[in-house]
Parts: C-alpha cells; sequence; structure tokens
C-alpha cells in the first residue's frame, strides 16, 4: 500500500490581498507535495481561509458589507488566485462552512466537560492585527503589540480558559523526544526557552464581538479565533463526524506535515499540540516554520512601493519564474529579500543562461550532428562522463535528502550545481571539434547521450519547482512518459530519442536594466504613460518587423492543464499546420473556431505554455467583458496582412 502524506498551509485571513509573502507558503507546499506525489506517496494537500475574528468584522464593516458577503469575495479571490499559479491543493476549508463550526462546537464542549476548559475572568491586551492576547509584562513600549509594535486595547471581560499550565510538562517532553517535529531546530528552542519560562491558560472566547462561532452551552461566547483556526487541520478530513474516513487515513497515515512562518510558530507548536492531548488524538504532524520575504529595507509596505503581489509578476514574467525566485531565494532557517534587481537576475542568469541554454544547446547540437536522434548508452569512456554521471546520482540524492527535510532552496541549489556541472561538461568534451571528424562520430554521439541523460535528470527533479518549464523539456528532448518518473532516475535508462527540429527557449532573457527599472516603477504605481515615453512610439520599420499573415483554422482543442487556453491548429499556407495556444476559451468553444479564417502574428518566439507549444498569436479586439478574435471572409491562407 502506498504511504500516506498529508500537508497544510495556515490558512489565510481574508483581510486583503495574498502578496508574496503570504503565497510563499502555499507554493512551498505545492512544491512539497508534487515532490512527494512523485515518490508515489498517496499525497492530500489541505488549505483555505481563516475567516472569523474582530479584525475580519471590522473590515468588512469599514466596506459596508456583512462579514460574510466580504469573506466569500476573498475566498473567491484567493482560489483564482491558486488556480492561477497551478497550486494542487486537494480541499480549500473555509472557517465559516457547516462542516467546520459543528466540529469546533464540539471540540469545545468535550474540553469544556473535561474540565479543560474553563470560565474565568480575562484582563488583558488585544492586538486586532495579531489576533493575539498579551499580558501587561509582555507588552512593548507605550503597551504596543510584541510582535508587530502596533497599538493594543486594554480589555477586562467574562471568558473561558485552555488549561495548558495542565500539559505543560507532557509537551515539554515530547517535544524534547522528538527532535525533529519542529524544524528549524533555531525554531525548535525558541518554543522550548518559551514553554520553560511557563505557560499562562490561554484565553479562548470572547463576548465583545459576533463574528465568530458560538460556544453552544453559552451563546453570548463566541470561540476565540486560534481554537477556531487550529482545528481545521482536523475538521476538513471529516474528524469528529460519521464521515471521517480521510481523517483516519491521513491524520493517522505514515506523515503529517504543517507548514507555518515564523510568525504563528507558537500557536502551531504549543497550542494545537496541547488541544491534540487534550483530546487524545495523537500528535502525528511534523511542524515547519519558515522565515519571511521582505524588502530591501524591511518589512514590505504598501507606502514604500515594496509590497508584491504574485499577479504582477506572474503577467509580466510567468508562473514558473515567480515560483523559482520564490522557493529558491527563501533560505532553511532565515529570511528573504525580494528586490526587482534579484528578480530579474535569477531569471536572467539561472533560468535563461544556465538552465534555458543547456537544453537549448543541446537540442541544437542533437539535430546538427547527429539528425535529431540519440540512441543508447554506452558506458562511461572518460573521466568526464564518469564525473556527470557520479554528479547526476550524487545529485538525486542531495536533492532528495533536502526535500525530505523542508530544505526546498537547497534541494534546488543541488540542481543548479548539476546544470553548471553539464554545462561545464559541455566546453570540456567540445562537441563541435568532435563533430568535424568523422573518426570521432561514437564519440560525439557519447557525449550528446551524456548530455540529454544528465538534462533528463534534470527535468525530473524540477518538476515540482517548474511545472512548464520540466515539460517542455522533456517534449523538446523528446523524452517519454515512462521516463518522466523518478524511479527511473538512473544514469543510462534514456533510449532512443528524437528530439524537436528547433528548440524553443524555455525562459526569454530579459533586457536587465529596462526590466528593473520597470519592476520598480510598477511596484511604486508610477506606471509610464504613453506621452511620458517616446520609446513607445512604434516605427514603420518596427511595424514592418511583424508577419501577420491569414491563417484557416484546421483543428481547436482545450489545453488540457488550462481553462482559459484552447491549442488550436492553422494553416497559415506553410503546408505544414501551425500550433497555436491562445487564451480565448473564455469565449469561443472549440467547435466555433474551426474553419474560421484569422489574423495570425507568424513570426513570434515560439513559447510554451503551460507546456503546448505555441508558434503564434491570434489578433483579437477585447475590451473587460468581450473578446473578438478577427476574422477574414474572401482572404486566404498565407495571405499576407499588412
Ligand atoms: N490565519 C492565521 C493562520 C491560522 S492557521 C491555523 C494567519 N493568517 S495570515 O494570513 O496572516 O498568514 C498566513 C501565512 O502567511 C502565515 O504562515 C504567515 O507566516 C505567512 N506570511 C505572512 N507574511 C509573510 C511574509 N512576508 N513572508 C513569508 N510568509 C509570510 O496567520
Amino acid at each position: 500500500m502506498e504511504k500516506t502524506y498529508y500537508i497544510t498551509t495556515p490558512i489565510y485571513y481574508p483581510s486583503g490581498n495574498l502578496h508574496i509573502g503570504n503565497t510563499y507558503t502555499t507554493v512551498f507546499c505545492d512544491a512539497l507535495r508534487r515532490y512527494k506525489d512523485m515518490r508515489g506517496y498517496d499525497t492530500y494537500y489541505l488549505t483555505g481561509m481563516d475567516e472569523h475574528g474582530k479584525k475580519i468584522e471590522t473590515v468588512a464593516n469599514e466596506r459596508n458589507m456583512h462579514p460574510i458577503k466580504h469573506v466569500d469575495e476573498i475566498a473567491a479571490a484567493t482560489k483564482a488566485l491558486w488556480d492561477r499559479m497551478n497550486i494542487s491543493y486537494d480541499d480549500f476549508i473555509r472557517t465559516t462552512e457547516k462542516r467546520h463550526k459543528t466540529v469546533v462546537q464540539k471540540i469545545f464542549e468535550q474540553l469544556l466537560d473535561q474540565g479543560d476548559i474553563y470560565l474565568g475572568e480575562y484582563e488583558g491586551y488585544y492586538c486586532m492585527h495579531c489576533e493575539a492576547f498579551f499580558t501587561e509584562s509582555q507588552l512593548g513600549e507605550d503597551n504596543t503589540c510584541p510582535d508587530c509594535e502596533r497599538e493594543t486595547s486594554k480589555l477586562q471581560e467574562e471568558s473561558y480558559f485552555l488549561r495548558l499550565s495542565k500539559y505543560q510538562k507532557k509537551l515539554l517532553s515530547f517535544i524534547e523526544e522528538n527532535p525533529d517535529f519542529i524544524t528549524p531546530e533555531s525554531r525548535r528552542n525558541e518554543v522550548l526557552n518559551f514553554i520553560r519560562q511557563g505557560l499562562n491558560d490561554l484565553s479562548v472566547s470572547r463576548t465583545t464581538f459576533d463574528w465568530g462561532i458560538k460556544i453552544v452551552s453559552n451563546p453570548k461566547h463566541v470561540v476565540y479565533v486560534w481554537i477556531d483556526a487550529l482545528s481545521n487541520y482536523i475538521s476538513a478530513l471529516g474528524y469528529g463526524t460519521d464521515n471521517d474516513e480521510l481523517y483516519q487515513k491521513y491524520w493517522h497515515g505514515d506523515e503529517v506535515v504543517h507548514v507555518v512562518g515564523k510568525d504563528i510558530l507558537r500557536f502551531h507548536a504549543i497550542y494545537w499540540p496541547i488541544m491534540l492531548m487534550a483530546l487524545d488524538i495523537p500528535i502525528t504532524f511534523k511542524l515547519h516554520a519558515h522565515g519571511f520575504y521582505t524588502a530591501k529595507e524591511g518589512k514590505m509596505s504598501k507606502s514604500k512601493g515594496s509590497v508584491v503581489y504574485p499577479d504582477t509578476l506572474i503577467d509580466r514574467y510567468g508562473l514558473d519564474e515567480l515560483r523559482y525566485f520564490l522557493l529558491r531565494e527563501l533560505p532553511y532557517g532565515g529570511d528573504g529579500i525580494f528586490t526587482p534587481q534579484s528578480f530579474v537576475e535569477r531569471i536572467n542568469y539561472d533560468l535563461a543562461n544556465d538552465f534555458g541554454n543547456l537544453l537549448n544547446r543541446t537540442v541544437s547540437m542533437i539535430n546538427k550532428y547527429l539528425n535529431g536522434k540519440v540512441t543508447s548508452y554506452s558506458e562511461a569512456s572518460t573521466d568526464y562522463d564518469e564525473d556527470l554521471e557520479t554528479m547526476c546520482k550524487e545529485t538525486v540524492k542531495t536533492y532528495s535528502e533536502n526535500m525530505e527535510s523542508f530544505k526546498v532552496s537547497e534541494a534546488i541549489k543541488a540542481v543548479w550545481a548539476l546544470i553548471s556541472r553539464t554545462n561545464k561538461y559541455i566546453d570540456e568534451t567540445e562537441p563541435w571539434i568532435l563533430g568535424k571528424d568523422e573518426n570521432k562520430k561514437d564519440e560525439l554521439e557519447n557525449v550528446l547521450y551524456h548530455l540529454a541523460e544528465s538534462l533528463r535528470h534534470i527535468g525530473i527533479l524540477l518538476q515540482p519547482i517548474l511545472l512548464d518549464a520540466s515539460q517542455s523539456l522533456f517534449k523538446q528532448l523528446g523524452v517519454s512518459k515512462s521516463l518522466r518518473r523518478y524511479d527511473t532516475l538512473s544514469f543510462g535508462e534514456l533510449r532512443e530519442i528524437e528530439v524537436a527540429r528547433k528548440p524553443s527557449p524555455l525562459f526569454p532573457r530579459l533586457d536587465q536594466e529596462e526590466e528593473i527599472e520597470k519592476l520598480t516603477k510598477h511596484l511604486r504605481g508610477e506606471e509610464e504613460t504613453q506621452e511620458e515615453n517616446e520609446e513607445n512610439l512604434a516605427t514603420f520599420e518596427d511595424f514592418t518587423k511583424l508577419d501577420l499573415r491569414v491563417g484557416k483554422i484546421t483543428d481547436c482543442k482545450p489545453h488540457s492543464n488550462a481553462d482559459k487556453l484552447l491549442v488550436i491548429q492553422v494553416d497559415i499556407g506553410e503546408g505544414k499546420d501551425r500550433q497555436i495556444v491562445a487564451g480565448v476559451a473564455k469565449h469561443y468553444t472549440p467547435e466555433s473556431l474551426i474553419g474560421k479564417k484569422v489574423v495570425v502574428v507568424a513570426n513570434l518566439e515560439p513559447v510554451s505554455l503551460r507546456g503546448e507549444k505555441s508558434e503564434g498569436m491570434l489578433l483579437a479586439a477585447s475590451n473587460d467583458d468581450t473578446l473578438e478574435v478577427l476574422t477574414l471572409e474572401k482572404a486566404n491562407p498565407g495571405d499576407s496582412v499588412s
């Protein structure tokens, strides 16, 4: 039977749009989930929204909306963002859903009946931003929140409390006996120190606002948000209901992982395990707390133009580029900095130069010297071969160990070390010199085989990270589906491939200075207008660079991996149809386009869109609501348009 793997993100507050910092957690979990899938696990990925609490109520009031309308809106936008980012989640739990509320109410009543929750009087300071209460001694200067340094307000009210003190010793021994329960180690030490200082019982209900789950036996109280929020990890699996199959399978399964940011470590490392102990539920999870993305000058701030939203980056640069940056740039145990410069440099240096060029050169050389075909492997014949083969093997090991221990950035670094080694192998073996000598044909074949096989390794390992580029690599190299699997990672498995006739660049190179400037301005909201930017005017010569032609659509299918895209075959008079991927699925059914004569930009650089090659573009007129593809009546396929 397959081993199970259950991974969760924190559930997000619907207080605004998610920036790259929040989305990091989700992309990180997505990569781990895909990695575990590749290792043959039966995986389950949960994410969702934390929709109760005073803060949400206040935000909704400010918008003159009922809180449920407000949270519905943000939940829909968040799901759309995850779709756009190709996040492979299985369930999206919202704490306002009935399935969640009933479980929380049941948990609360059980803890109350057992005496683990009791009624008392709360006096403390509340930080609305962090949804956290503090005692006077914990506060910063001028009674500010010790975490976010914002103002707090003093509260005194009747409240229920969870007896943390009762479980303190048990929790301490649990953490001490399970050294890999919390990673990184620095975070584990933080938690241990905190517990050793002594735990105060935790206030777990409120009477001063309504937007929360009512306590059944005393409905003037609502459950304070952390008990509500943390329960999502089991309520989503059906814990405590008649339908608890998922809970039995995954919570009691082989591996359970909670990934959180460092700011919410304490809640997950202390309150959650204590809740589970009190409920007599086994603590099966491992907790990983990552650092923060910040701007160069510190925390991301809207006023300084340093808050970065994922949409902005995907629109302009692409999803793989964003995923790569996020996963590569945040070091294990530390924080990461986003700057337009570091982002653009990672794309140009790592993706376009090191990785993209390697594939490009390899496909070109296999075409040039071997007529597009590489046959089979005949063991290492030079030290270079041996070295490369060893490196492939070691990279699989290092990469996998790092992925298993949440060191995703390190895992990526290991793949890039192999990319560099493979680039160096080209310099060492000089295939262009071997190509000049008929007697060196075998040697040349062997070199190109080694390049292709190393790239296959790279493609497999990058599947959880670069979703489109890894698939494009396989297609360009002609690697069959069965050889894209992790369990085929052994040098020499590759046989009889036929590469694409022309390589298509995996990542377009950016004009570095121009992009950095544009991105910086964009983030500051200082978009250039047409008048300000004379360079925006196209010269006649610019226009004539475009090869616009009439094309007849001969076939059209939905894209298997993107709802918005259609994969279209067009006859543009070349004797062979071109494939174009167009974002028109919202406006046209595939059948309705077949037979239409359209205008095609025929000399655009080919790109891969979600794994499908696109060699051109259709012209269309659009506004916010409609989109209409330009069509012609009399013209013939191949006619030029000017
Ligand atoms: N609702 C709680 C979590 C409840 S889980 C039972 C919450 N939500 S949040 O929306 O504020 O944060 C969600 C996640 O985003 C947290 O893991 C948080 O650490 C993470 N991040 C918020 N800002 C971040 C960065 N700048 N960088 C990296 N992660 C960041 O907390």
